[in-house]
């Protein structure tokens, strides 16, 4: 088969926040660059996120970055690698007012600075008082961040290949990653993107479970595109379950809901999150939420007929602040459930939300692996940042507010580590041509797929189920084992699938199944590096081992594909430039 090839100085995959930053970064810098997306890019599942991004501007409320780092640390359960946290709080309000510059239409204050909400996990002073972190735009910042990207990176130049999916990462010969191989779902040509640097930004996988935030593209592309090319997943087992999702439906409420005011009850009325989170209540971290509104469901106290939700409630802020502050989720609110949120409370219950784990990075954005017992190395010509990395600054547990900040800040890290690693590579490498056949194969066995026993969309169905049945709020060995099992057998069964009853079979159907494969082996990853943790720790709940357990598994886990193989590494624990927050009790 011959291929075009189009040669760039970088490739990035994925249009969302964290894509369209470094892209941004480096067009500016002159770097020949395209963005391949699976969707229109404003289309990326950036343009969902609600609430805001937290920095410490202090517009609000008395702030400082310091206390960020600590509410970050504290809330990674510490996981956290510690010198990425500090360079994340450290450079937030750069990047939020770089971003501002950049056009970003934020809300404004009546003294024109940006308005900052009260988010979850946020403390003044270390674990004081609620501090008001997170930058917004009404309820649709970004939803602004994305539109406001993409039209800078068109005046800057930067190529886009709107609708392509990406199938493979191509390596040269002396093992660098040089691009990748994708597929032009208009038409099913395959396309070779040779690039002397390679950009994951693919955002999450949260397709895995049945109710989810998430756009249906979030399949986890990037990150099974890397352990294909032999690239381990980092902490996959930290799953976050947002607290707020519509009942039985899983779209996202905003947290920024409870930060202007509203609040939770049970079937009693009581407002339990006093129980759970005596000072923070209904802003604890998510973590923590989800599994109080977890129990109040299981122990009777759950909402409605069937008692399978609670209610949060936003009517005693009246119509003009739901308005002014909260439009989308009240528009949401009324086309979902007719229950218009001014007159009367919204059923919510945890949903699937954000993967803490991902493609293990350092803070400058480069991928790297462990080589033995040695230190880490970098995978020449990859670099990670987002949803699908893992620098890892979330540690057991984001923050909300803190994935849109992670985006942009890696996502501008990892670009100006490409534009060096370009001085240093001018030159593209020649490509193996047994990695070109290798992605080639990986796409022409989807070519033939009328005649299988079972169907892609039932086969999803059934993956989806299965990781909400055994890899949810709370876990414990005999589900983690039969759910590992079944996960297994789906893997099994995979090639077996043909698509829907077409008598025509279109590219994207072509491309449901190459996503539904990302997300099994994504999948797997998450439930044996979950069967194996036996502590309970930030978004890892087990029932069999109901406490954090620091001497064991204050450690990062990393999954390999081949072989099922889970190694685990040491986190980061020392800071960069001040004294590091040591292991603590969690409480809020
Ligand atoms: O609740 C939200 O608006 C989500 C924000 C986040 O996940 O950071």
């Amino acid at each position: 088969m011959s291929i075009p090839v189009s040669q760039f100085d970088a490739l990035i995959i994925g249009a969302g926040g964290g894509g369209m930053r470094a892209a941004l970064q480096l067009a500016r810098a002159d770097a020949k660059v395209a963005v391949v997306s699976k969707v229109f890019p404003t289309r990326s599942h950036t343009v969902a996120a609600q609430g805001g991004i937290n920095a410490a501007l202090a517009n609000v409320l008395p702030d400082n970055w310091h206390w960020h780092m600590f509410d970050t640390v504290k809330g990674s359960d510490y996981l956290g690698d510690q010198d990425a946290i500090e360079y994340m709080c450290k450079i937030a309000p750069q990047v939020v007012y770089e971003l501002e510059h950049t056009g970003v239409p934020f809300s404004r204050l009546d003294n024109g600075k940006i308005y900052q909400r009260r988010f979850g996990g946020q403390s003044q002073n270390y674990g004081g008082e609620q501090a008001a972190r997170t930058c917004a735009a009404a309820d649709r910042t970004g939803h602004v961040i994305v539109h406001t990207l993409y039209q800078q990176n068109l005046r800057a130049q930067t190529h886009f290949f709107d609708e392509y999916f990406a199938i493979d990462l191509l390596k040269a010969e002396d093992g660098s990653i040089q691009g990748a191989l994708v597929l032009c779902i208009e038409t099913g040509e395959p396309m070779i993107i040779q690039a002397k640097t390679t950009l994951l930004a693919t955002g999450g996988c949260g397709q895995m479970y049945r109710n989810n935030t998430n756009a249906l593209i979030n399949t986890g592309d990037g990150m099974a595109m890397a352990m294909r090319a032999g690239v381990p997943v980092e902490d996959m087992e930290f799953f976050q379950f947002h607290p707020t999702g519509i009942a039985g439906k899983g779209i996202l409420i905003t947290e920024g809901a409870r930060g202007e005011g509203g609040y939770l009850t049970n079937a009693d009325g009581e407002r339990f999150m006093e129980r759970y989170a005596p000072n923070a209540k209904d802003l604890a971290s998510r973590d923590v939420v989800s599994r109080a509104i977890h129990t109040e469901v299981k122990e009777g106290r759950g909402c409605g007929p069937n008692k399978d939700f609670v209610y949060l409630h936003l009517d005693h802020l009246g119509e003009e602040v739901l308005q002014k502050r909260l439009p989308g989720i009240r528009a949401t609110s009324i086309a979902f459930l007719g229950i218009d949120p001014v007159d009367a409370p919204i059923p919510i219950y945890p949903t699937a939300h954000y993967v803490m784990g991902g493609v293990p990075t350092d803070r400058f954005g480069q991928v790297v692996v462990p080589v033995g017992t040695g230190p880490e190395e970098a995978v020449p010509g990859l670099y990670a940042a987002g949803e699908c990395a893992c620098a890892s600054v979330h540690g057991g547990n984001r923050l909300g507010g803190n994935s849109l900040l992670d985006i942009l800040v890696f996502g501008r890290a990892a670009a100006n580590n490409m534009i060096e690693a370009l001085k240093e590579n001018p030159s593209h490498k020649t490509l193996s041509q047994e990695s070109i056949d290798a992605a080639v194969t990986n796409l022409t066995r989807w070519d033939d797929i009328s005649e299988g026993s079972e169907t892609v969309e039932g086969l999803r169905n059934e993956l989806q189920r299965t990781m909400e049945t055994y890899c949810g709020v709370y876990r414990d060995k005999t589900m983690l084992d039969e759910g590992v099992e079944k996960v297994r057998e789906l893997l099994k069964r995979l090639p077996n699938a043909r698509l829907k009853d077409h008598s025509k079979i279109f590219n994207t159907a072509r491309i449901e199944a190459l996503e539904l494969e990302n997300l099994m082996q994504l999948s797997l990853a998450t439930i044996v590096s979950a069967q194996a943790r036996e502590e309970s720790r930030g978004a890892h709940s087990r029932v069999d081992f109901p406490t954090r357990d620091d001497d064991k598994w204050m450690k990062h886990s990393l999954f390999f594909m081949e072989g099922e193989r889970l190694d685990y590494k040491p986190v980061r624990s020392k800071p960069l430039t001040v004294e590091n927050f040591p292991p603590k009790e969690r409480t809020y």
